[in-house]
């Protein structure tokens, strides 16, 4: 069984799908690893280690997926690259599935098995295997040493000699996985720490890292928390109280970071240009949804821009910022969604295809598409 680890294309992208740990373990299960080269270079992986861990290096692309049975990506390959993948091939990556739809039919119409890592159930068994935890984490912690950075003033509050410096003030929007993180960071950092989130579930887990909730009464349809532990669109009326209540909030925030997502959808707006203006000039911005839209109108995805005195960092891929764990992690999620799918003693897949794991994460199989989320009509 050979499995591919080729070079990302997508630009901006700094990860890799495999990392020398993950590379001798795959060997372990059986795979012959062919890496293209260069793959590591921008996590800090050599062609090297990947050696010596018991890849083989390719020199292109071409022979890299060249009858590979198994590919390992981070994001979506280009239209080049599907020519390149054998008919009945395994592919796994990063999938944007909702963006990309035609590149997903072509995938299908290349008798590709297409599975997209961030529609992994979220069940216990498959934690080890979630890419938009493991990714959204670094994320959230990222963001706070971003905006931090960026800062004018320290976070903690220092009492010397000279006159107290005053704690920061940060507001987090979005108490998930990201959320979370930046608050526990920004707590660690010493600044005073509140957080909102639609989902009830958000005020304990944000009240025992020390911060505070901050709530808008529940929407007349409930809970803004799905089934499968996601939020869902808000009504009008609550997103007017929810606006309301942040907009005096905010005036007194020096850092607001953003991470509100509904999956499938933009980003809902929350920070308002109104708010924006409301701020205190030095105050810094992080929207980590700038690449589903962005929860602050005024942010550009890739761009740190300067609006009304305040700051707003949009960096792209905020987890590929700190690549080298990034691919750690993700390819440690890879590992652990192959693994159970390996008969290593025929030295084959088997897929058990009714596996929810399977279901859930599978976009193409057999020449069509076949996920319900992109073939049922919304
Ligand atoms: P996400 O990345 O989809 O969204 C980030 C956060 O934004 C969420 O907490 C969401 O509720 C919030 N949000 C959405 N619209 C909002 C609005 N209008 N105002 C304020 N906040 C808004 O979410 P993520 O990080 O993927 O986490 C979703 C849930 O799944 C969490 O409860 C998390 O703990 C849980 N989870 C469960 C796992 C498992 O059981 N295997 C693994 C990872 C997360």
């Amino acid at each position: 069984m050979k499995l591919a680890i080729p070079k990302e294309r997508f630009d901006g992208e700094t990860r890799v799908a495999a990392s020398s740990d993950t590379v001798k373990k795959l060997t372990g299960l059986g795979f012959n690893v062919v890496v293209e080269t260069g793959a590591g270079a921008l996590s800090h992986v050599s062609d090297a280690e990947y050696a010596e861990a018991g890849a083989s290096i390719a020199a292109t692309a071409a022979e890299t997926y060249a009858d590979a049975d198994v590919i390992f990506k981070v994001r979506r390959p280009e239209d080049d690259e599907i020519g390149l993948i054998k008919k009945g091939a395994m592919l796994a990556a990063i999938m944007n599935p909702h963006g990309e739809k035609e590149r997903i039919a072509k995938l299908a119409k290349a008798g590709v098995n297409t599975f997209s890592m961030e529609f992994m159930p979220r069940i216990t068994r498959a934690q080890s295997m979630d890419v938009l935890s493991s990714q959204s984490n670094l994320a959230g912690y990222k963001a706070v040493i971003d905006a931090a950075a960026t800062f004018t003033r320290a976070m903690p509050m220092m009492m010397t000699a000279a006159g107290t410096v005053a704690p920061a003030r940060v507001f987090v929007f979005g108490a998930g996985v990201a959320g979370l993180q930046a608050i526990a960071t920004a707590k660690r950092l010493g600044a005073i720490v509140s957080a909102t989130d639609v989902r009830r579930a958000a005020a304990e887990q944000i009240e025992s890292l020390g911060g505070t909730f901050v709530m808008v009464e529940d929407d007349e349809d409930g809970d803004g928390e799905t089934a499968a532990g996601y939020a869902k669109e808000m009504s009008e009326d609550y997103k007017r109280r929810q606006a309301e209540l942040v907009s005096e909030h905010i005036k007194k925030q020096d850092i607001v970071i953003t991470t509100a997502l509904i999956p499938g959808r933009a980003a809902p707006v929350l920070v308002t240009e109104e708010m924006v203006k409301s701020m205190k000039s030095g105050s810094v911005i992080v929207d980590l949804a700038v690449e589903q839209g962005g929860n602050c109108p005024l942010s550009v995805a890739g761009e740190v821009v300067e609006k009304y005195g305040v700051t707003i960092l949009g960096h792209k891929n905020v987890a590929g910022r700190l690549s080298v764990n990034a691919s750690a992690l993700y390819s440690r999620n890879l590992f652990n969604f192959i693994q159970p799918l390996v008969d290593t003693e025929k030295g084959v897949l088997a897929i058990d295809w009714e596996d929810e794991v399977i279901t859930g994460t599978l976009l193409t199989k057999d020449g069509a598409v076949v996920h319900p989320a992109l073939t049922e009509a919304k």
